[in-house]
């Protein structure tokens, strides 16, 4: 057999694998994307194996249980039930036929990309690495991290001396290699995850076609486009587009504040233009491992090319200022009572970092709280998701959910996180002041309120 019908055949068997439904699937990364993932998969009927390094993760999911507030631990009894199982130990990678990395992204503390999950994951990888063998890369990253980081690591550390499959030839020693950007929106119910289409970008012709393949069995739509690169970059554009708007509109709140304009009402009002708008929100700051993130990538990325991302440098700017806004109308809102921030009690509604959903990551919640107690505010918590804010990578805070009642007994109620299940004219009806981030109190005319 040549090399070159070898790596036909190791393309043809992978590719009627998917289609039957016998590609073994292993997931690295078991978190708010990689979790989710295993789970569609798994039930499409596909033998799944999820890796985490994290021992806790590994044994919820062996129990049957779920860490994630909107995955049901019924999910994960029925994936266990269709062969899903998680491990720590990467010597199970052999034996999968597609390897999806789904690690952290976050920036460092100089603000620049920390790729270390990448490259610990990839090194982890490359001893269990076999011919044959689809690795796609999910997590967000700037263009070139799976061309320039992932493969070369993969072709000089695996002991069998593979290369990834690039162009038309091969040596028949080959694995394909693919970047496929997640594009989950947390707590959004009005798209099915299947239904947003994939993009795919794989090193070769072939590493594509698997790919498309391997992810058009559980999603409506896939998109190839022409490079790992490609794909990457499409993933920040999105996102750049995103928090370059929100500080768009961020920025006009400032104004429309100072000029006696409700934003919100302009907003509103421009989105029933038929084309050319789409309405962005303003709000008390970014936040999530994505937005806030993600533009960092490519700004790092581009000074390599002596190139400036002056829009992303400007919306981060403005975007990063927003806490400090909150903090300023809060200390205004107080001083109209006769108050200051300093010996104030403070009750912060909402942490996550946005609506109904159970994420903290580089919630702006957490930098206002440390604002407010900074100015020597008492500041309590209140969020239906969280019992207890301890110990993240930026902050240390250890404090106790707030009960939701007597809410008189605070200076002032600021509402940063406009989670659905509050009861917003019961919080403005015993509350002494409420400063409104989110324009969640819409509804009600109070002058406790004051919009921010
Ligand atoms: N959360 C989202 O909504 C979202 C949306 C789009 C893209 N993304 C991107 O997807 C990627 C993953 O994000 P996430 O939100 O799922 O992160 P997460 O922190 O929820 O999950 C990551 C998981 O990877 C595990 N992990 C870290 N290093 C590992 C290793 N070496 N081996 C095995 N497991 C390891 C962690 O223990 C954790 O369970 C990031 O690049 C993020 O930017 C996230």
């Amino acid at each position: 057999m040549t090399p070159s019908s070898t790596v036909e055949s190791s393309f043809d068997l992978l590719k009627t694998k998917i289609q039957q439904r016998e590609a073994r699937v292993g997931i690295i990364g078991l978190g708010y994307v990689g979790l989710p993932l295993a789970l569609l998969y798994s039930e499409q009927k596909f033998p799944v194996t999820g890796f985490d390094i994290d021992a806790r993760k590994v044994e919820a999911l062996s129990q049957g249980n779920s860490y994630i507030y909107r995955i049901a631990a019924e999910e994960i009894q029925a994936a266990k039930a269709n062969g899903f199982s998680a491990t720590a130990d990467y010597s199970q990678l052999s034996a999968m036929d597609a390897i999806i990395i789904c690690v952290p992204t976050p920036l460092d503390e100089y603000h620049e990309p920390d790729l270390s999950f990448i490259t610990n994951t990839t090194h982890a990888i490359a001893p269990h690495l076999r011919p044959g063998q689809l690795v796609v890369l999910e997590s967000t990253t700037y263009p070139g991290t799976t061309e320039e980081v992932l493969v070369p690591i993969l072709e000089k550390e695996n002991p069998l001396g593979l290369t990834a499959a690039r162009g038309d030839s091969s040596t028949g020693k080959d694995f394909f290699v693919a970047f496929s950007p997640e594009r989950e929106d947390p707590g959004n119910t009005t798209v099915a995850r299947r239904d947003i289409p994939k993009v795919v970008g794989g090193l070769n012709g072939q590493a594509s076609e698997l790919a498309c393949a391997f992810y058009g069995s559980i999603f409506s739509r896939t998109v190839p486009v022409s490079s790992p690169a490609a794909a990457e970059m499409t993933k920040l554009l999105e996102n750049i587009y995103r928090c370059v708007n929100i500080a768009l509109v961020n920025e006009l709140k400032l104004l429309c504040l100072r000029m006696g304009l409700n934003i919100w009402e302009v907003i509103e009002a421009a989105s029933t233009k038929p084309f050319g708008f789409h309405p962005f929100y303003p709000g008390p700051g970014l936040g999530g491992h994505c937005i806030p993130v993600d533009p960092f990538y490519l700004s790092w990325k581009a000074k390599e090319w002596d190139f400036r991302t002056r829009f992303i440098e400007l919306a981060g700017e403005i975007n990063t200022n927003m806490p400090y806004h909150v903090l300023a109308s809060i200390g205004g809102a107080l001083n109209r009572h006769r108050k200051s921030i300093n010996g104030s009690r403070i009750l912060v509604l909402g942490v996550a970092y946005k609506k109904d959903i159970d994420d903290l990551r580089e919630s702006p919640s957490l930098t206002i709280i440390e604002l407010l107690q900074n100015e020597g505010a008492k500041v309590s918590y209140h969020d239906p998701y969280f019992p207890f804010i301890g110990k993240g990578r930026k902050y240390d805070l250890q404090m106790k959910c707030a009960q939701l009642n007597d809410l008189g007994q605070y200076d002032c109620v600021v509402i940063v996180t406009d989670h659905s299940d509050y009861d917003y004219p019961g919080i403005v009806r015993e509350s002494q002041l409420v400063v409104d981030t989110r324009n969640a109190t819409r509804a009600i005319s109070s002058p406790k309120i004051v919009h921010c």
